[in-house]
């Protein structure tokens, strides 16, 4: 089955290949040829995933998914939330929304956070949505060299290591993107 997966993220794509597994052939943004950025402005991450997967479907009628994740920290009232990629500015700065994440909490009693994915198909031109939770804590300080955006700051409950200090495969065994994206391949299998 050809689907296209909204995003032309290098990380994510290979995250969603190994995922996913062969059964799929993956076409990305770039593959298609859509080269300008889907606009991401809803007010919620459900929103925003099914805003990309409709712009494509819109677009090129093919069968499409997307996905959008937020961190969303309980002692920020769900922040930085589906504001993640920009929390710090415009130029999606992982280390600024880091330093940005850790002067908020600084005087925090909580440190409890969830990474959330939501994921929207669009199959047969019918609408699907998945939802993928990790919950963990926010640690004072950043560990770990591997993967990306908040993941130095980040431990899964019981785990003792943050995600990036995590190779992939374990950081899938528990992550927020791997159980969305189960629940999506479950479907698609059954699907046939
Ligand atoms: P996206 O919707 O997957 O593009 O994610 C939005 C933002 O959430 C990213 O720019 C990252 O800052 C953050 N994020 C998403 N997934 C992860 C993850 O697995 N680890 C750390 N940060 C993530």
């Amino acid at each position: 089955m050809t689907l296209v997966f909204a995003s032309n993220n290098k990380n994510k794509i290979i995250e969603i290949n190994s995922l996913l597994g062969n059964s799929f052939k993956l076409l990305s943004l770039h593959d298609i040829n859509i080269r300008e950025d889907i606009p991401e402005e809803e007010p919620q991450i459900e929103g925003n995933a099914r805003a990309k997967a409709r712009f494509v479907f819109n677009a090129t009628g093919m069968n499409v998914f997307a996905d959008d994740t937020g961190l969303e920290i309980t002692a920020l009232n769900g922040l930085p939330g589906v504001h993640s990629a920009r929390f710090a500015g415009e130029n999606k700065d992982s280390s600024a929304n880091i330093e940005k994440v850790l002067s908020l909490l600084i005087n925090s009693k909580t440190r409890e956070a969830r990474f959330r994915t939501v994921i929207a198909l669009i199959l047969d031109n019918k609408e699907y949505i998945f939802e993928g939770i990790v919950n963990g804590t926010i640690i004072s300080e950043k560990r770990g060299s591997g993967g990306f955006g908040y993941d130095p700051i980040f431990i899964p409950d019981g785990k003792i290591r943050t995600f990036a200090e995590m190779d992939l495969s374990e950081k899938n065994s528990v992550s927020h993107r791997a159980r969305a994206f189960e629940k999506l391949k479950n479907f698609l299998i059954g699907y046939g």
